[in-house]
């Protein structure tokens, strides 16, 4: 702990890149632990362009599942720090493969959501924007086309301005903090390997070898640890 924050504190450059384990404090479930969406249901049949294209009904359902999960969802504290850390300008950027919108509610600015948002919804066919309510009740788009949420699917691009601005701060970063991901889906995959700074994990499992530092924790709790010592630091 005291490593990263002798590094936090000299790097001039800090980006942080989050995946679902920074969620699951919040009460969210992730993808691949026991308890993750893909224990559950295998992807191919929810996630992708083809489920969106041939298996409208049980993509509806589980993205609408999810939307609705998010109801009495809140940032917990480990967001809320990140947030502050922002604003003290002890990171400059903050990426996520999240679609939950939690970092921006806990008041982080200009977060890149590599993967979409669950939150707003468009058609599939026209791109037209389009009411939640109308995809949470099964309706289709005036033109015809099925509603979706913004969400990357697999078999689909990232949103290109997220993905190269992320890049762009990965290159200048002299610090890449990553919390609560496996690193299994590519492109994202490959950022903490696009950076010449210092590299840290954290994450309830280990198994990712080439970090500088690795912290073996839950987000939130190793966040606030980290927190408290800048604070002894800097008195
Ligand atoms: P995963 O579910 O693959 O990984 C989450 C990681 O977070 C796991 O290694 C957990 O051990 C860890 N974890 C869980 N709770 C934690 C906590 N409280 N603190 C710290 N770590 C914790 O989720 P992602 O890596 O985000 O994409 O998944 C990447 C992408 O795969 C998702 O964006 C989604 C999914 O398929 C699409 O649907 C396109």
């Amino acid at each position: 702990m005291e490593q990263i924050v002798e590094w936090l504190t000299l790097s001039k450059h800090t980006v942080v890149l989050t995946g679902a384990g920074m969620s699951t404090e919040s009460g969210l479930a992730d993808f691949r632990s026991k308890s993750g969406w893909w224990q559950q249901i295998d992807p191919r049949t929810v996630a992708t362009t083809e489920a969106l294209t041939s298996n409208y009904a049980l993509f509806q359902q589980f993205y609408a599942a999810r939307i609705q999960a998010l109801e009495d969802v809140k940032p917990h504290d480990g967001h809320f720090i990140l947030a502050n850390w922002q604003r003290r300008g002890l990171i400059q950027h903050i990426a996520t493969q999240n679609v939950d919108g939690l970092h921006t509610l806990a008041g982080s600015d200009n977060v890149d959501e590599l993967h979409g948002s669950i939150r707003s919804v468009r058609c599939q066919k026209c791109g037209q924007a389009a009411e939640m309510q109308h995809f949470l009740a099964k309706e289709a788009c005036p033109c015809g086309g099925k509603l979706r949420p913004n969400v990357v699917l697999f078999g689909e691009n990232l949103p290109q301005e997220a993905w190269n601005h992320t890049l762009s701060h990965m290159k200048a970063a002299q610090l890449v903090i990553v919390i609560g991901t496996s690193l299994e889906v590519y492109p994202v995959s490959q950022l903490p390997h696009m950076t010449n700074g210092k590299t840290v994990y954290i994450n309830l499992e280990s198994g990712q070898s080439h970090f500088d530092l690795t912290i073996e924790g839950k987000a939130g709790e190793t966040l606030k640890i980290i927190d408290a010592l800048l604070k002894h630091d800097t008195i």
